[in-house]
C-alpha cells in the first residue's frame, strides 16, 4: 500500500461520501440504500490518507470463496496505484481467511478494471449475457476467479 494510505471498515457516516465517489466513477452507480446493506451484510472498507476518502471496497465471503463485489477509487486520485493496492490489499486478507478462490464480475466494456483484475492472477471463465444495464440498453458481465492458493504467485 502507498505510504500514508490506510484502509479502515466502513461506517454509517461515510456514506456520503461512498455515495459522490460512486456517482462519479460508475455510469449505474450502487445506491445509498444499497451501500446501507452492504454495511450489515458484507465487508465493506474505505480507503483514506489524511482523513480524505480515497475509495472503498466490498467484499463477500461465502465458506471459502471470496467475492469482490465492487472497487472504486474516486475518480481524480485515479491512476496513482490505489486500485491495485487495494485489490492487493483484499486478495492478501482473504487469503489469510482461508478462501481458496477470488470471484467478481466486470463490464465487458471496463477494461481498465479487467486489466488490472488480469494484472493480479484473474481469469475469465464466463460470461452473462446482457447482464448490466447500460444508457442505450445492455451489455455482457464477465465472471473471473483468481486462485488464492498458497503457491500461486500472481495475486
Ligand atoms: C478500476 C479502478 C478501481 C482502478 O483503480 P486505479 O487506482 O485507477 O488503478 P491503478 O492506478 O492501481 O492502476 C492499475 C492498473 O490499471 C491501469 N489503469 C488505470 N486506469 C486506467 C484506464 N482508465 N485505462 C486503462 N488502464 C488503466 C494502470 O495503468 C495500471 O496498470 P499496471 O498495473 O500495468 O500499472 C478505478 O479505475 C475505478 O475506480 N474505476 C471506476 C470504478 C470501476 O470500474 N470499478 C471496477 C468495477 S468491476
Amino acid at each position: 500500500m502507498i505510504e500514508g494510505v490506510s484502509v479502515r471498515p466502513m461506517r454509517t457516516e461515510d456514506l456520503d461520501s461512498v455515495v459522490a465517489i460512486e456517482q462519479q466513477a460508475f455510469s449505474h452507480p450502487w445506491s445509498r440504500r444499497l451501500y446501507q446493506d452492504a454495511l450489515d451484510s458484507y465487508q465493506c472498507l474505505v480507503l483514506e490518507q489524511d482523513g480524505q476518502h480515497l475509495g472503498h471496497v466490498v467484499m463477500q465471503y461465502i465458506v471459502d470463496e471470496a467475492h469482490l463485489l465492487n472497487i472504486v477509487i474516486a475518480v481524480e486520485q485515479q491512476g496513482r496505484g490505489l486500485g491495485s493496492g487495494l485489490l492487493d490489499y483484499v486478495l492478501q486478507q482473504s487469503r489469510q481467511r482461508g478462501c481458496a478462490s477470488c470471484f467478481l464480475e466486470v463490464r465487458a466494456s471496463n477494461t481498465a478494471a479487467y486489466g488490472l483484475y488480469e494484472r493480479h492472477g484473474f481469469n475469465e471463465i464466463d460470461r452473462r449475457r446482457n447482464y448490466y444495464p447500460t444508457t442505450s440498453g445492455h451489455e455482457d458481465a464477465l465472471v473471473m476467479v483468481c486462485s488464492l492458493a498458497e503457491s500461486w504467485d500472481f495475486c
